[in-house]
């Protein structure tokens, strides 16, 4: 039985949300394995929209497991407020459909002040985070003073934890001109949340082998995009995480021979919200008309999206890096009506012609897209169920995508309802 593994192979938004949605109905059991309530995942089921932060998309189906492994960063007070509000949708989430892994660490009240604090200090320092205290809080769990969901359950460790992360944070947030946590209502707050959070909690890495091991399908869902992860991103202008696929199996607790498909998830063209290099950006009427036709704002912060051509050189390198086997392209409708679409095939240094974009952030910055250019397509893609409904131009792109990327195109989908999807390879084929 084939496990698949979901990841943006971009900076993120690439429309992850109606792809893993779209799988989940083959899945039995739907992981999330890093990130946290920075990413925003919008679901259409027949009219209605579900939007989702926290929560894995697999939810919103009936008869799934869906879980939130250890990779992730858990707001327990977002949880509980977006499980409300998709009840309120007619979603029913209980302890036999959600389980979020015990050693899973928690993002604080003091996370989220400490990202927005540094974010507003001085403009050198700014990343242009979502501002939810990721990075603070995968910062405590590398630094070995995070407060994990287990910790919940026994008072006098969740005391020990608090006190642990407050030697850190005092000394820091008096540096930064922040008042000194009050431990006491930290505790109480930590308490009172308990036990909205613990009927959830499991040995998740358990749970999945048994499931592997009894033949269930798992989709894992990635986050963010590869070129915002932590070590293969324009760093240091990445999320705090590992995005790339190999991430998922350390996210939940599963060997890595257990991943049978990698499916990137890529937009026709190319997008990134907050600060950091973006060689393809434009600045133009067609930026504009990109932004506007694809509706680029942000899910988790309502921030315009920067748009601009596709880059292939990017998305090859994060095919590479993810071991994609393949892609799922979308909104390729956003590109009807172009006369000409440019593609970048590569990179001029200094009038070196390079292939990849280099690691050094000097170096980077100099990098100028060498463009490929297509003719465009007048007719319209959007809801296209077949190739039979695609402009003879926009098989042509979506080929020369191929091409260039290295990697074939598994799914296209041509609109956010989900059954607008040609399907090309089945990931969970065995
Ligand atoms: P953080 O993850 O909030 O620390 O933000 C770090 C960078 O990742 C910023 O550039 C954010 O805009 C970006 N980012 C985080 N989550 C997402 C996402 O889900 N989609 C797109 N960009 C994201």
């Amino acid at each position: 039985m084939a496990n698949v593994v979901v990841v943006g192979a971009q900076w993120g938004d690439e429309g992850k949300g109606k792809i893993v949605d779209w799988l989940s109905e083959r899945a039995d059991v739907i992981a999330r394995f890093q990130g946290g309530h920075n990413a925003g995942h919008t679901l259409v089921i027949d009219g209605e929209v579900y939007k989702l932060h926290a929560l894995p998309s697999g939810v919103v189906r009936g008869g799934k497991l869906s879980v939130i492994g250890n990779g992730v960063v858990l707001d327990p007070w977002h949880l509980i407020k977006e499980i409300g509000t998709i009840q309120a949708q007619g979603v029913e989430i209980t302890p036999e459909n959600l389980m979020i892994a015990e050693n899973t660490p928690l993002i604080l009240p003091f996370h989220g002040e400490l990202d927005r604090a540094r974010e507003s200090q001085n403009s050198v320092a700014k990343i242009g985070t979502t501002g939810r205290g990721i990075g603070p809080c995968y910062e405590d769990k590398v630094g070995r003073r995070v407060i994990r969901v287990a910790d919940l359950a026994d008072n006098a460790t969740l005391e020990l934890r608090v006190d642990r992360a407050l030697v850190h944070h005092n000394a820091l947030r008096n540096g930064l001109g922040l008042e000194p946590i009050d431990r006491n209502a930290l505790i109480a707050q930590l308490q009172e949340i308990a036990p909205k959070i613990l009927p959830f909690a499991a040995p998740v890495w358990k749970v999945l082998n048994e499931k592997r091991k009894a033949g269930k399908r798992i989709l894992f869902e990635g986050a963010q995009g590869a070129l915002l992860d932590i070590d293969f991103g324009t760093y240091p202008f990445v999320t705090s995480s590992n995005v790339i696929a190999g991430q998922a199996s350390t996210g939940v607790g599963i060997g890595p021979g257990s991943i049978d498909f990698v499916l990137g998830i890529v937009k026709a063209y190319t997008t990134r919200v907050g600060e950091g290099p973006f060689p393809t950006e434009l600045d133009d009427d067609d930026g504009q008309r990109l932004g506007e036709r694809g509706h680029e704002f942000g899910t988790t912060t309502g921030r315009k999206r920067r748009c601009g051509w596709f880059d292939a050189c990017l998305v090859r390198q994060t095919c590479a890096t993810s071991g994609v086997n393949g892609i799922s392209l979308t909104k390729l409708d956003v590109l009807d009506g172009f006369e000409t679409l440019k593609i970048c095939v590569g990179y001029d240094l200094d009038g070196e012609r390079l292939d990849y974009l280099p690691t050094a952030a000097d170096q980077q910055a100099r990098c100028k897209p060498i463009y490929e250019e297509m003719p465009g397509w007048s007719e319209s893609t959007e809801g296209a169920r077949s190739w039979a409904d695609l402009p003879a131009n926009a098989i042509k792109y979506v080929r020369r995508v191929e091409e260039l990327i290295d990697c074939p195109v598994a799914l296209l989908s041509t609109s956010p309802e989900r059954d607008d999807t040609i399907l090309v390879t089945d990931p969970f084929a065995d």
